[in-house]
């Protein structure tokens, strides 16, 4: 079996952190016989400064004939806030309709966690965020006193939408966003969190914060319909500002948490911190009938770029995600439990471990496990 897989490793840190998941995924390949076809695609920013192109709609067509994309990280300092997140990151997760963004919340055996009393039994759940709408569906404006017109629009596959604002302001200039969620688009991002809790521990949480934005009274409809459908998984209604404090207080009560776009953001990144930190949490951009793409959640950490430096575990866990997607299951298996055996170890950390290691130590240690572990297994 050979795999294709499409790799857009980026800027910053990405190019580093890609190279060991690279190297992981070819051990592990070795070791599961099957083999992997990597396809290198540079864009990123320096490709974006050289050619002014971010990606273009010939890149993404040829894409759509792999299962699933490894994305590294983008942002650099060289370019406005946004330009390359904006036109690359969600282009793609948008292009490819990637409605699901499934990012587990998982302290690996071995790890720190600045929760005092928690273990890698109570840190361990999934966060599906709802990854194409909300108020990422990217329109807004500014307006200047008096009157002004806007036509917002967005087109999708799954449905069409315009707004034609008039708008009449006496404030000396405004700025607004619209955000948004469709019945199609909120109904099966919390389908999809019900069939992932009935493989686990039968309970969904819902994230909203409909005591404010009334959009999210929408979402509670929705979800409660969902629910119906599956009367063994039990369920809970959560506003965002509390769950954010029972991640911290009782991360244990949570198996499946499903939540509008924007909050789903912010509580992965809180949720990164329980399970030990920026360089340990990855993800999946989720089309279950599409092109899907796999990253860490972290950013391009320009900082660190060319240092040898940055952590690649959330890469090298978000490729393991990967092969799952592919139905490789063992070998993902195989990943996770490699870095569990590296980290326990203790004696290859990166910086925000509290070790000295550099990004290739770490993946030629997990590489070396897990040919390593091959070897015990045939001499047995
Ligand atoms: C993430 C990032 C992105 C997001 C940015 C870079 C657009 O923060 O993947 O969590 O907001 O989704
Ligand atoms: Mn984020």
């Amino acid at each position: 079996m050979i795999y294709k897989i499409p790799v857009i490793s980026g800027d910053g840190i990405g190019p580093e952190v890609i190279a060991e998941g690279k190297k992981v995924l070819n051990a592990t390949a070795e070791v599961h016989g099957f083999d992997l076809e990597w396809i290198d695609y540079p864009h990123g920013a320096d490709y974006y400064l050289e050619t002014g192109e971010l990606i273009s709609e010939d890149t993404l067509r040829e894409l759509k004939k792999y299962k699933a994309i490894y994305f590294g990280a983008v942002g650099d300092e060289r370019v406005k806030p946004g330009i390359l997140e904006k036109g690359i990151l969600l282009a793609i997760r948008f292009y490819f309709d990637q409605y699901i963004n499934l990012r587990p919340v998982r302290l690996l055996e071995g790890v720190w966690t600045p929760l005092r009393n928690k273990g890698s039994k109570e840190i361990n759940f999934k966060v599906v965020r709802e990854n194409t709408e909300d108020f990422y569906i990217g329109i807004g404006g500014r307006a200047k006193k008096g009157f002004s017109k806007d036509e917002l629009s967005i087109i999708r596959e799954l449905y069409r939408v315009k707004f034609d604002l008039d708008i009449d302001s006496d404030s000396e200039e405004i700025a607004y966003q619209v955000g948004m969620i469709s019945k199609e688009g909120t109904e099966r991002v919390i389908r999809y969190s019900f069939e992932l809790a009935q493989k686990s521990k039968k309970h969904v949480s819902s994230v909203d914060k409909a005591n404010v934005i009334s959009m999210y009274d929408f979402w509670r409809e929705i979800f409660e319909k969902v629910a119906a459908d599956y009367p063994d998984v039990r369920t809970d209604l959560n506003y965002v500002d509390a769950i954010a404090m029972w991640f911290v207080k009782n991360p244990e009560w949570f198996d499946v948490v499903v939540t509008p776009n924007m909050f789903g953001d912010i509580l992965t990144d809180l949720g990164a911190m329980i399970q030990g930190g920026m360089g340990l949490a990855p993800g999946g951009n989720i089309n279950p009938q599409g092109t899907s793409m796999f990253e860490p959640i972290h950013g391009s950490a320009p900082k660190h770029k060319g240092k040898n430096k940055a952590n690649p575990i959330a890469t090298i866990w978000a490729g393991a995600m990967l092969l799952e997607h592919l139905g490789e299951r063992e070998a993902s298996n195989t990943i996770v439990r490699a870095i569990e055996q590296s980290i326990s170890k203790g004696n290859v950390r990166t910086y925000d471990m509290g070790g000295s290691s550099k990004t290739s130590d770490v993946g030629d240690d997990i590489a070396r496990i897990i040919r390593e572990q091959e070897r015990c297994e045939v001499e047995r």
